[in-house]
């Protein structure tokens, strides 16, 4: 099974010059999504991980997928505004725009090592954030891992030079 075939690339989505990945066909064939989380668990298991964070939105997929897979916890880094208790936030850029993350300090235990989890790596800001969101949280990150690198946005090599230690499943 070839599971970049069940992640298509949508031309100019969301901006002019944008090849978005629809992650709908793999998410529909059971097959396929089995694969993908079986595939990342190989690679998390390379990390002495105690939990996951899941990245908002399409990092809470493949995070609790994971997390439930591998019998880890599970934290969640939410777009602003989303969460009731005390927060560290950071903000960062994407390959089409700006955003911020935010983790409630209570979410983890003091001695948690976090692997970090999405669905893709682009230019690498969203993973460089939650780093810093989960750092400053005062938690250990062992590295990410992703289910799709986007290789010409040198993503990796970012994630390398701050330290990150990162893996993915599929290159494209
Ligand atoms: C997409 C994708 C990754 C991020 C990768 O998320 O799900 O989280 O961009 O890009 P980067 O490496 O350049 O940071 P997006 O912010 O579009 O939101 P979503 O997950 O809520 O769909
Ligand atoms: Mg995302």
């Amino acid at each position: 099974m070839n599971l970049l075939d069940y992640l298509p690339g949508v031309p100019n989505f969301p901006k002019p010059g944008i090849l978005f990945r629809d992650i709908s066909p793999l998410l529909a064939n059971p097959a396929a999504f089995k694969e993908a989380i079986a595939q990342m668990d190989i690679l998390a298991q390379e990390f002495n991980y105690t939990h996951i964070l899941g990245i908002e939105s399409r990092g809470f997929i493949f995070g609790s997928a994971l997390a439930h897979h591998a019998h880890k916890g599970l934290a969640l880094a939410r777009k602003p505004n989303k969460l009731p208790l005390a927060t560290h936030k950071e903000f960062y850029g994407l390959e089409y725009g700006s955003d911020s993350l935010e983790v409630q300090q209570s979410s983890l235990p003091k001695n948690a090592k976090v692997l970090l989890i999405d669905d893709v790596l682009a230019t690498g800001g969203t993973l460089i954030a939650a780093n810093k969101l989960m750092r400053s949280a005062g938690f250990e990150v062992c590295g990410a891992i992703t289910l799709l690198e986007i290789s010409f946005l040198n993503g990796r090599q970012l994630l390398d030079q701050h330290g990150i230690a990162n893996k993915s499943v599929l290159l494209s």
